[in-house]
């Protein structure tokens, strides 16, 4: 994602926060984390993070990306200090979980820059050697809820450029990263 100092990113499906210190260390007290999720229980665990930080930089927002109106959104991020479009977007396990995570990634990217850095994380079967792994892995993601055939990752490989990949644990795990190559209007 290469984020840099002073950039806005929005986290898709936040959580408890377990990005943000990383994300800290590169945009520092000048950037700016947007925090969206829909469970109040993680915004709570991810709020009392950024306290215990002392990050006054963070804007958490409780929504559910396959039904939110990104220019309410949009609204109350600016509302809350922060530009309605920010420069980097991360998606980390949580794409697979969102049955419509197509609506959620056309609401994340209305949430952007045009040409705003994207990375999704998420899972799949394992492959190669770790393929006896697969029935585990699916039976993980199903007692969490999360789509092992989604592959959300697509969505990066599709729509955006100078897309760099990346996977580890057999393959569970995926990584892409790449940038948005929309007009800006
Ligand atoms: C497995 S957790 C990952 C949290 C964090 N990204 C991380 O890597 O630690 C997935 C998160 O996505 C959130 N989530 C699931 N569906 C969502 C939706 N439709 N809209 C917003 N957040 C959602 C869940 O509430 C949960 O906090």
């Amino acid at each position: 994602m290469d984020p840099s100092p002073a950039q806005q990113i929005l986290d898709v499906g936040c959580g408890t926060g377990l990005n943000f210190s990383l994300l800290q260390r590169r945009i520092g007290p000048t950037g700016i984390i947007v925090g969206i999720d829909r469970s109040p229980q993680m915004l709570h665990r991810a709020r009392r993070r950024a306290a215990a930080h002392g990050w006054d930089n963070v804007i958490l927002i409780q929504a559910d990306m396959t039904t939110l109106d990104p220019s309410i959104i949009g609204a109350h991020i600016r509302d809350s200090g922060g530009s309605t479009a920010s420069e980097a977007a991360l998606a980390t396990y949580s794409l697979s979980l969102m049955p419509h995570w197509g609506t959620a990634w056309k609401n994340m990217t209305t949430l952007l820059r045009g040409d705003a850095r994207i990375c999704v994380v998420d899972m799949q079967d394992p492959i190669g050697r770790a393929r006896w792994l697969a029935p585990l892995a699916r039976l993980a993601c199903a007692l969490g809820g999360a789509d092992i055939t989604a592959h959300p990752w697509r969505a990066v490989e599709e729509t955006c450029t100078d897309v760099t990949s990346a996977s580890t644990r057999g393959g569970h795990l995926q990584i892409r990263a790449g940038r948005l190559s929309r007009p800006t209007t």
